[in-house]
């Protein structure tokens, strides 16, 4: 278990980014692409694998977004998402910015415990995010993935 902290370091423009883990958070890499190459990556490693990522991405001066977290699946419910997330929290506290923002899909209801319990809470929807910006329907756990529910978090 992984149950104080971690150390993440920035992944840098040169390396080959990591979509397989990346699409675990994500559907499409269209939609990853969006964003990825202007976000900045931290990546948690054992034994040179990258067991878990997130991109944060700056809205503007105050407001930074995390646009993508995962854990590689056969490390996930051990604690290293809930230290990515402080982790995110710390950097984007060291940057200044005054809130970070997270958002998952209606469908998501671990990741929203999750985000809850770090302390974003929710802020606002993006109606029919899923249903605009992705190619075709996707269903999960049998409901229809269609809303992203935005948290935030204060950091001053
Ligand atoms: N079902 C229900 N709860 C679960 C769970 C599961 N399969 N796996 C973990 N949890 C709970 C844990 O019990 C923990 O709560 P606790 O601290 O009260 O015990 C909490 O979720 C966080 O667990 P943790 O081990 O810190 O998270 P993680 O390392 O699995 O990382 C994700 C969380 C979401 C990043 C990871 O599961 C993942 O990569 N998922 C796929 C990608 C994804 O969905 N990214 C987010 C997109 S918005």
């Amino acid at each position: 278990m992984f149950r104080s902290t971690i150390t993440t370091r920035l992944y840098t423009k040169e390396e080959t980014i990591p979509y397989h883990l990346l699409l675990l958070a994500d559907e499409t890499l269209e939609a990853i692409d969006r964003y990825i190459h202007k976000s900045d990556c931290y990546v948690f490693e054992q034994e040179g694998k990258i067991l878990g990522i997130y991109a944060l991405f700056r809205i503007d001066n105050d407001h930074v977004e995390i646009k993508n977290i995962a854990v590689l699946e056969a490390f996930q419910g051990k604690g290293i998402g809930t230290l990515l997330i402080r982790d995110a929290i710390q950097k984007a506290k060291d940057e200044q910015y005054k809130t970070i923002l997270i958002g998952t899909a209606n469908t998501a209801f671990q990741q929203l415990y999750l985000y809850q319990k770090e302390g974003f809470e929710m802020d606002h929807i993006k109606k029919n995010f899923f249903i605009d910006n992705y190619p075709k329907p996707i269903y999960e756990k049998g409901i229809l993935l269609n809303h992203m529910i935005m948290l935030k978090k204060a950091l001053v």
